[in-house]
């Protein structure tokens, strides 16, 4: 457990921490919105005599908004900068979220949650972008997750608070219009909060760069390693279209497919139809809700254990453990549902079933996504690489999570979660042959390792090519 911390304490100044915890306030927003809806829309339905079909769009275009702001702030991180265009998210939730809190009527509310989409979906990538390119090497794992460790604390947040209002009056005005405190405290954080060193060097601006780095690492070489790394990358001159070419096509199907995976092995069916499940299994709907908050708090605990441990054990380890837990889970799952005989010898199955799930996920594909899109692309590539990544994660989160509700009509509770099961088995075989290790590397020997050149060192040794990293 000591790595991240004795690293840490090494390698960074206090400031980081404090400069990851305003980036990761991102993750707290996408984390509040995910959670805070589903127990908002049981009381916006009586209050606006909502129809099935107005619910979901309330949901959906969130999605939607998501998609178009992760696209658009591919193009604002490198324009505008990966600061800037973090306080503006913050601006737009907050003024989105007052927006959805005051809505007198279902199309207003569905447009404020398209303009809350806009934020959630920039606030998603450029927050662990930014983390990324500012941590040291040693510790970039556990700090770029901070920002899914606020994700699950907000998704935690938003469960208490829908908890804490439910007998309130005018309640999902409140559930809705409280987000736009974090909202407002990322816009006042960032404001004061230092560029990227990267971006920076990108623009010649290597004083201001230096200067930064200098608030952050504590080690002095490290910082004269790092700058040299970076200036012989961003000699390299690319253009977006290298995003197809062949030097970089296998980091972005690593990425796309870690986005696709990360959604259909069915995160989100948990996340929002957690009760839904438990109401399947024959819970009450009250120990329902309060076992949600069990597995909200699972989901906590366990990405504490990724950000401690993701840099001393490496990606790949948690990616694969995480994986292998999804599918027991999901086998348990279908299992319980499809053998009346196991259901009445063992009524609790299914939360545990559901506890390992989520706990399966928080250790592996939860972080290891977010956190290796940060890191495999190349610098001249990074923001539009990793907007494409994120559009996909959105796009297959909007897709599962539409579907869940039907296909367990079509399939039924065993077929669903069989399925998902079925999924998650294809995602290990890819993850085992074709995901790399990226722990204790540079961004630059990254990219350097991806473009299959054999060259400088980490940690004292040679660093191989991608292919010859697989497995190790
Ligand atoms: C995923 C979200 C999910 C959350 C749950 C994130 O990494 O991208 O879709 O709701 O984790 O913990």
């Amino acid at each position: 457990m000591s790595g991240f911390i004795h690293d840490a304490g090494k390698e960074a100044k206090p400031f980081l921490f404090v400069l990851a915890l305003v980036a990761a306030l991102g993750g707290f927003l996408f984390g509040y919105d995910t959670g805070v809806i589903s127990g908002a829309l049981l009381f916006i339905k009586p209050a606006f005599h909502a129809s099935a079909f107005q619910l979901q769009a309330i949901i959906g275009s969130l999605l939607l908004g998501a998609m178009v702001g992760a696209v658009a702030s591919g193009y604002l991180a490198e324009a505008m900068s990966r600061k800037w265009t973090k306080v503006l998210s913050g601006c737009i939730y907050f003024g989105a979220a007052l927006w959805s809190a005051f809505a007198s009527g279902t199309t207003e509310l569905i447009a404020a949650r398209f303009i809350l989409g806009l934020s959630v979906g920039t606030a998603s990538f450029v927050a662990p972008m930014y983390i990324a390119e500012i941590a040291p090497r040693r510790i970039r794992g556990g700090l770029v997750s901070f920002n899914q460790l606020m994700i699950v604390a907000g998704i935690l947040m938003a469960y208490i608070v829908d908890f804490l209002f439910k007998g309130v009056g005018g309640n999902w005005r409140w559930m809705l219009g409280l987000g736009a405190i974090p909202g407002i405290a990322l816009a006042v954080g960032m404001i004061m909060m230092p560029h990227s060193p990267r971006w920076l060097l990108e623009r010649g601006r290597d004083d201001e760069a230096r200067a930064v780095l200098e608030r952050v690492h504590r080690r002095s070489d490290s910082i004269e390693d790092e700058m040299n790394d970076i200036r012989r990358v961003v000699a390299q001159e690319g253009s977006l279209r290298d995003i197809i070419g062949p030097r970089v096509r296998p980091m972005l199907i690593v990425g796309l497919a870690l986005a696709i995976f990360q959604q259909i092995v069915g995160i989100n069916t948990v996340i929002y139809y957690a009760p839904t499940i438990l109401r399947f299994t024959g819970s009450s709907v009250s120990s329902a809700i309060t076992q949600t908050v069990f597995i909200g708090l699972t989901n906590v605990i366990f990405t504490v254990v990724a950000v401690l441990l993701l840099d001393r054990f490496g990606r790949r380890v948690f990616l694969l453990v995480g994986t292998v837990g999804l599918i027991v889970s999901l086998l348990v799952l279908g299992l319980f549902f499809g053998a009346p005989g196991v259901r009445h010898a063992v009524p609790d199955l299914a939360l545990i079933a559901l506890i390992v799930y989520i706990a399966s996920f928080a250790i592996g594909l939860g972080p290891v996504f977010w956190l290796m899109i940060s890191e495999i692309f190349p610098l001249h590539l990074r923001s539009p690489a990793m907007a494409l990544c994120t559009v996909t994660n959105w796009a297959f989160n909007f897709l599962v999570s539409f579907t869940f509700l039907s296909l367990v009509g079509a399939l039924g509770r065993t077929g669903t979660f069989l399925l998902y099961a079925a999924v998650g088995l294809i995602a290990l075989t890819f993850f085992a042959t074709r995901v790399p290790e990226t722990s204790g590397r540079s961004l630059e020997e990254i990219e350097q390792q991806l473009q299959g050149k054999r060259r400088g060192k980490s940690r004292g040794h040679e660093v191989p090519a991608v292919g010859s990293d697989v497995g190790s």
